[in-house]
């Protein structure tokens, strides 16, 4: 089946490839000439593992395309996904500017019936919006639908997310809609026997948002234990895997630290909050995980500053610069707000990341960067962990001390194992286990 995917980003690339070598014949669209570019080079814009090697095969099996005409979009297929970004906008309320765009841009080029597919995260009733745009900008009295199907792919695991859904949802308001979407993800349903709930479209998008925030209102939960924790002597991380043996609670997503960042749980948890608002309910369970997660990067902060006590000319290292491992995507990323908190206090830096370094220097280009962790930490007084990346886990813990001014880690990441990192002769500070 031909399907267009719009955008080509963490989401809509990912999607597209993942459709094409399931077996449909796919265009991708990005108003981004140099993305489009890039891509027809075979270059990939973004980082995510696996992602290079899907790509590549299923444009030399000739099932995956991409262009920067939304003509030859509209044009290609009878379903059109929506994956353009979703960005937090006024007040916190998605950006919805781009949703928009294409759905007016899919109208002007529409010839015959279309089923456009929100695959981006929205607010719920972005369907009904879209609906009327569409209905504003069409040439014809043309018959089209609108759906929704939300993704649910982890940033550095978005490929082994979309081949081994727990669930695909579907939003739909005709039959016609529904067997689109069914015959899209007939193999993969085939493959896993995943269910394939199919639901009205605010319900869809509903389950979006409510499936993000009530997994950020998790961490936020054990990062706020972990507080406790550590004024009653007790280990988060003990105290975790107590509570995630019990089959309601489950083990993931207890992972405390410095916090969640990224494109999708801040932005989320803000707008649910304003949807929640402006449907007149609020929303104050996420207004204080949203809180929680604030206060858990000034808390480390603050144990930083015990730590160096004056912070003016001190070497501080920084492991970790993207929002989590196997990203390059820095977006709401704990870095975003340790580096310039230390350069206002005149820290000197010396950053590491193994992919995100390009991404975060597009911000902070005056800082000082380092391909190797050991040789960021040579000459600290301190060293500050704000990513789990594996390079950092496996870090030889004799060679860091002997390259440290002082031996002296914050792991925002509860990475090490206290005990024997206090053993090396390091002080160690972690969360939830003071
Ligand atoms: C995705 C989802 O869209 C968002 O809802 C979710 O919350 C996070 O993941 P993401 O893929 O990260 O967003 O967006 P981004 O990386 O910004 O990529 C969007 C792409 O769409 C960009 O390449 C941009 O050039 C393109 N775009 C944007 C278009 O092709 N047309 C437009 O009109 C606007
Ligand atoms: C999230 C959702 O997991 C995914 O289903 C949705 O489609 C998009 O948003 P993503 O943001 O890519 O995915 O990454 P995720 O693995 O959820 O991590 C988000 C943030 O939470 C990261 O900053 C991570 O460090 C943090 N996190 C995650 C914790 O602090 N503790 C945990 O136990 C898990």
């Amino acid at each position: 089946m031909n399907i267009t995917v719009v955008g080509t980003g963490y989401v809509g690339l990912v999607t597209g490839a993942c459709f094409s070598d399931w077996g449909h014949n796919v265009l991708c669209v990005d108003n981004d000439e140099n993305k489009v570019k890039m891509l027809k080079q075979l270059q990939m814009p973004i980082y995510e593992d696996g992602l290079e090697e899907l790509v590549k095969r299923n444009v030399a099996a000739g099932r995956l395309h991409f262009t920067s005409s939304i003509a030859e979009g509209v044009k290609f297929a009878e379903v059109i996904f929506i994956a353009v970004g979703t960005p937090p906008g006024y007040r916190g309320a998605a950006n919805l500017s781009y949703v928009e765009q294409v759905g007016r841009e899919v109208a002007e080029h529409m010839t015959d019936y279309k089923l456009l597919v929100e695959k981006s995260t929205v607010p719920v009733n972005t369907h009904e919006q879209l609906k009327r745009t569409v209905s504003k900008y069409l040439r014809a009295d043309i018959p089209f639908d609108v759906a929704s199907n939300p993704e649910f792919l982890k940033e550095g695991s978005a490929i082994e997310d979309a081949y081994n859904p727990d669930r695909i949802v579907i939003g739909v308001e005709s039959v016609r809609a529904e067997k689109l979407l069914q015959e899209i993800y007939k193999p993969i349903v085939e493959k896993t026997k995943c269910s394939l709930l199919v639901m009205n479209p605010a319900s869809a998008e509903l389950t979006k948002h409510a499936s993000n925030s009530f997994l950020a209102m998790k961490i936020s939960f054990i990062n706020a234990v972990a507080r406790v924790c550590e004024l009653a002597d007790a280990d988060v991380e003990q105290v975790a895997q107590g509570m995630g043996l019990d089959s309601r609670i489950g083990p993931k997503f207890l992972r405390a630290g410095v916090g969640y960042g990224g494109s999708c749980f801040p932005k989320d948890v803000d707008a649910f909050i304003q949807i929640a608002d402006h449907l007149g309910y609020n929303f104050e369970l996420l207004k204080e995980v949203q809180r929680v997660n604030k206060t858990q990067r000034e808390h480390v902060m603050q144990k930083i500053q015990r730590e160096l006590w004056v912070i003016q000319d001190k070497v501080v290292a920084i492991l970790g610069l993207a929002f989590k491992p196997g990203t390059d995507d820095v977006r709401e990323s704990p870095s975003l707000y340790f580096v310039p908190q230390l350069s206002e206090a005149r820290a000197k830096l010396r950053l590491w990341d193994p992919v995100a370094e390009e991404r975060f220097r597009e911000q902070f280009p005056s800082e000082k960067y380092f391909s190797d962790p050991i040789e960021a930490a040579t000459g600290a007084d301190l060293l500050l962990i704000l990513t789990d990346w594996p390079e950092v886990k496996s870090l030889d813990l004799d060679k860091l001390k002997s390259v440290m001014n002082c031996p002296v880690i914050i792991d925002g990441r509860n990475v090490f194992d206290p005990k024997l990192v206090r053993a090396k002769g390091f002080t160690y500070h972690s969360v939830g286990r003071e």
